[in-house]
């Protein structure tokens, strides 16, 4: 099966309630994103579909808002939450891994996508993509399961990272700015220990 389709799976299937990344109010990713400096007047996010992310970002006044998402149905569901507001922010069908011209970007946020590249040709394709998106001096906040986190997320493998190996993926253009962690409660109660990782983007290195 490929991407799209576990992914559009997943989401004709299962209920909010039934998603083990669930989260009414996505509040560390909220507050790292309101922490960077200047403040982003634009965020892309990656695989935020069915988030509540974008409405939070729209609450703190981000004025771009752009969400990615594989999923057609994550996207409907996050559109369908929004109601009339959903207007207000640009929805992008598609595979990150193929993502361009999103940009340019105060900021990239992803939570719980990065971590399913086990492949490393494909956590390149995706530093790549991070780069064509966000402007120079713009960050990008990248959080995935922490080495203490599940191996596996929706029946997938998942590498499990701390903020320095999130960092070292994306090479020395990228610094790392700021972290923290979470333990996220899934909604049937599971705790599952994340870790976010801000990477502020500098001068391209050759
Ligand atoms: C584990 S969920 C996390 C959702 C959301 N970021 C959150 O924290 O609530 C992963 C999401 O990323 C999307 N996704 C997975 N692989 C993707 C890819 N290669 N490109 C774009 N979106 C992807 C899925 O459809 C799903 O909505």
């Amino acid at each position: 099966m490929d991407r799209r389709e576990h992914w559009e799976r997943v989401y004709v299937a299962k209920a909010d309630g039934e998603l083990s990344w669930f989260q009414s109010e996505p509040g560390v990713s909220l507050e790292l994103i309101q922490g960077v400096v200047p403040p982003a007047r634009s965020v892309i996010d990656v695989g935020g579909g069915q988030s509540a992310l974008a409405a939070g970002l729209l609450a703190m006044g981000v004025e771009r808002v752009t969400v990615l998402d594989i999923a057609p149905s994550a996207l409907r569901r996050g559109r369908e939450r929004l109601g009339a507001a959903a207007e207000r922010v640009r929805w992008v069908e598609g595979d990150v891994l193929e993502a361009r011209g999103l940009g340019p970007a105060d900021v990239w946020h992803d939570r719980a996508v990065f971590h399913f590249l086990t492949e490393a040709a494909d956590r390149r394709l995706y530093a790549a993509a991070v780069r064509d998106a966000l402007r120079p001096g713009g960050h990008a906040v990248i959080a995935t399961f922490a080495p203490s986190g599940p191996e596996r997320c929706s029946g997938l493998a998942v590498r499990r990272y701390d903020a320095a190996g999130i960092a070292a993926e994306f090479g020395a253009e990228f610094e790392l700015v700021n972290s923290a962690t979470e333990t996220h409660t899934t909604p049937w109660g599971r705790a599952q220990d994340f870790v976010y990782a801000v990477l502020r983007r500098g001068a391209p290195v050759d």
